[in-house]
């Protein structure tokens, strides 16, 4: 094998398809996933591919500065594809703390690492880390995020990302470190862990519960499938420019009532249900502290300078996505037992 790239977080939603997608497409790289499998992590989203003579699988916490180290030391990556975090804005509301270990000294761990295996010695090498659009802040109805965007996070979880951005430019800018920065928006697809809006309101169809908005419903967000942001990421680690970012959106806004509506009308049909009934089940509840109002990127970059863009609309990206909940609901019983009720009845009291 020519290469090893280690990818973290490989075992969530995102990561999962990433994954796949390089071990598919690369029979020559050895791909080795470091993942802690925390609540968010779960090796059946890798089912299909764990078996393959390339793909390597390693349990570890990104916090822990000796074990990265000694994965690193002992698998030699030549590139990173960094996408291990805590993700959930509403969770990072609760417990900012996990967000700034995972997201900000997780990421300075892995930077560390790359710099000592590498020994200042970056032919051939790359540090790719996959960010968030919401380190952007929030837009008016009006604009767009360009790579040029200043950074202005409101929730822990985007300070968290934003603070980790900083310092893979900062390694860059100080060290040399050879890096790729994505910036993408809201991924939806198979795999989505049922905390996020999509997959939540699919499973309470399901289980006709309350779906519940918050606020107006008019909060804006721009919508991207999965293997789409898998596909730019592959593109931006191997052709993306050493210290530049990309921002990766799928030009499709939805304001979340809008995009409820459509998702129920499609679940009425699959589910053969009558017309109108899984809306019934909309609820407004109380808003998101600091919730921002709108979304939206400017891809144009990536397009232009790489030739990315996203291959499925949204209604046939949402109409995939819950095809692939319905014929898998037993892993939806999975990752909705345990741990996911005390989360779900604490944050939706008054759903
Ligand atoms: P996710 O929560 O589904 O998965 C995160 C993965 O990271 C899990 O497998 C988890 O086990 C692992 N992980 C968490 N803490 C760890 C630690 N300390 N050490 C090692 N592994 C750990 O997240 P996701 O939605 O797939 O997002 C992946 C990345 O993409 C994140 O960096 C996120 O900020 C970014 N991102 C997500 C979206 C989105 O819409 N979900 C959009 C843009 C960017
Ligand atoms: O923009 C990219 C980001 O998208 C990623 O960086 C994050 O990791 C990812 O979680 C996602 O963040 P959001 O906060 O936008 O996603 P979420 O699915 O939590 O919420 C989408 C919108 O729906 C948001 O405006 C809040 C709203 N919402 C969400 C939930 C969970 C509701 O109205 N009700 C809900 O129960």
């Amino acid at each position: 094998m020519n290469k090893t790239i280690l990818i973290t977080g490989g075992a969530g939603f995102i990561g999962s398809h990433v994954v796949r997608e390089f071990v598919l497409k690369y029979p020559e790289y050895r791909i080795v996933n470091l993942d802690a499998l925390t609540y968010a992590g779960n090796l059946e989203n890798l089912k299909d591919i764990e078996h393959l003579h390339n793909y390597t699988f390693v349990k570890g916490d990104i916090t822990d500065q000796h074990a990265v180290l000694a994965i690193f030391q002992e698998y030699q990556p030549d590139g990173i594809v960094h996408l291990a975090a805590e993700s959930h804005v509403d969770r990072s509301i609760v417990d900012p703390m996990a967000f700034v270990m995972t997201n900000v000294i997780g990421t300075v761990n892995l930077l560390n690492a790359a710099r000592i295996i590498w020994k200042d010695n970056f032919e051939g090498k790359r540090f790719h880390h996959v960010s968030t659009d919401e380190v952007f802040g929030a837009l008016g109805n009006e604009g767009y995020f360009t790579e040029e965007t200043k950074y202005d996070p409101h929730s822990p979880y985007s300070a968290s990302k934003a603070s980790s951005d900083h310092f893979v430019r900062a390694y860059h800018d100080t060290y040399g470190l050879p890096i790729v920065l994505t910036n993408c928006s809201n991924n939806y697809g198979p795999n989505h862990f049922p905390e996020k809006l999509i997959p939540l309101c699919i499973h309470n169809i399901l289980n006709n519960k309350a779906l519940p908005v918050y606020g107006d419903g008019k909060y804006t967000r721009d919508w991207l499938y999965v293997i789409d942001h898998a596909k730019a990421i592959d593109l931006v680690f191997h052709e993306g420019k050493n210290g530049d970012s990309y921002n990766v959106g799928g030009f499709n806004e939805w304001q979340n009532i809008d995009l409820i509506k459509e998702l129920c009308k499609q679940m009425d049909e699959k589910l053969d249900r009558a017309k109108g009934s899984s809306a019934q089940l909309i609820t407004f509840v109380k808003d998101r502290p600091g919730h921002d109002l709108r979304y939206a990127i400017d891809a144009t970059k990536i397009n232009k300078e790489l030739g990315w863009k996203p291959s499925v609309t949204f209604e046939e990206g949402l109409s995939l996505t819950i095809d692939w909940f319905l014929s898998n609901q037993e892993w939806l019983e999975h990752v909705t037992s345990g741990d996911y009720k005390k989360y779900y009845d604490n944050q939706y009291k008054d759903a």
